[in-house]
Formats: C-alpha cells, structure tokens, sequence
C-alpha cells in the first residue's frame, strides 16, 4: 500500500515532468476541499484524498492514447464526450497502481458528470472538484460559498446547472447524464 506522500509525490512528478505544474495546484486544492468534506460528511479521509489526488492523472495526454487505456466498452461514450476520457483512464490508472477500491474507483471514474444514486465519496470528489479554491470563476465561488453553508446537495445541483448552461451557450450539446444528475439534485435540494 503507498502512502498517501507517495502517491502525492508520483502525481506531482508527473506534472513537473510534463509541464502543467498548474494541474497539480488543483489537484491539491481538491485534495483540500474532499478532505475537509470528508470530515464534515463522515467519509473515510484517506480514501477522499486518494481519489482527489488521482481524480485527474491523465488529463493532457493525447486522445488516441488514452483510448487505449480505458475499457473498450467505454469507447463510443468517449468518441461523443471527449472530456470523459481523462476520468475513464484515471480511475484505470488508480487501478493500475495504487488499489482496487470500488468507491475510490467509481469516484474518479464519474467526478466529471457525477451520476444518479453517488456515494457519498463520489458526491464530495464531484463537487470538490469545482469549487476548490483555486477555481476563480463566479459559478465555482457562488457553489463553494453554498457548500460550505453546509448545502451540499444545491451545490451540486447548482454546479450542474451552470455546466449545463455554459455548454449549451457554446451550442455544445451537455451529456444526458447531466440533466438526470440536474433532476435528481433539485430533488434532494428540496428535501434537505
Ligand atoms: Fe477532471
Ligand atoms: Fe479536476
């Protein structure tokens, strides 16, 4: 088993290796904010900040590589929603070389869209991931100012909508996933 510093350095020389040391600062300001969610939500720390610190492994490569690294039943998924690629293969690099946990997995696999029905690990790396504190967009402070007023379901379903907006404002066509995640987080925005 790595130690979180290990796995944290191996990150780390990646992106000083290629270039996008930036990358790297937000993935230590998601690690940040999964960690404190964690301790606010009752969710193992470790397994938080494994998944913060993965979630985004693969992110620059080209596409043809890293359709290679993903399972082949993902492809066609991949082809339309390109942006997917990065987190398929990251939550396969998790595999690959630091564990075989089914949550961790399925958090880095889905932080991009989230998913119906998330644990509460894949809810907290969906929502770190856009509002840790170096994101400077007036959505992301608008959803982090709301999640830490302790609403983590309108955060999340804020976050959607305005992911929502900004894709389809460019005539980009949002996945579907993200208008069931949308419904699905107004609902639970209301009963909480
Ligand atoms: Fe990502
Ligand atoms: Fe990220």
């Amino acid at each position: 088993m790595q130690s979180l510093d290990q796995i944290r350095k191996r990150v780390q020389d990646k992106y000083e290796k290629n270039g996008h040391l930036d990358r790297f600062t937000h993935i230590l300001g998601v690690e940040k904010m999964a960690l404190y969610l964690a301790g606010k939500y009752h969710v193992d720390p470790v397994k938080a900040q494994i998944a913060a610190l993965m979630h985004d492994y693969y992110k620059y490569e080209p596409e043809e590589e890293l359709m290679r690294l993903i399972d082949p039943a993902d492809a066609e998924e991949c082809r339309k929603f390109p942006v997917l690629l990065h987190s398929y293969a990251s939550a396969e690099a998790y595999l690959e070389m630091i564990g075989h946990d089914e949550d961790i997995y399925q958090a880095i696999r889905n932080h991009v869209f989230g998913r119906l029905q998330m644990s509460k690990l894949e809810e907290i790396i969906l929502i770190a991931d856009y509002t840790e504190e170096g994101r400077t967009y007036p959505s992301c402070i608008e959803c982090r100012k709301i999640l830490l007023e302790g609403k983590l379901y309108q955060a999340i379903y804020r976050s959607t909508l305005f992911t929502i907006e900004f894709l389809e404002k460019k005539h980009l066509i949002p996945h579907p996933l993200q208008y069931a995640v949308l419904e699905y987080y107004r609902n639970k925005e209301e009963e909480q």
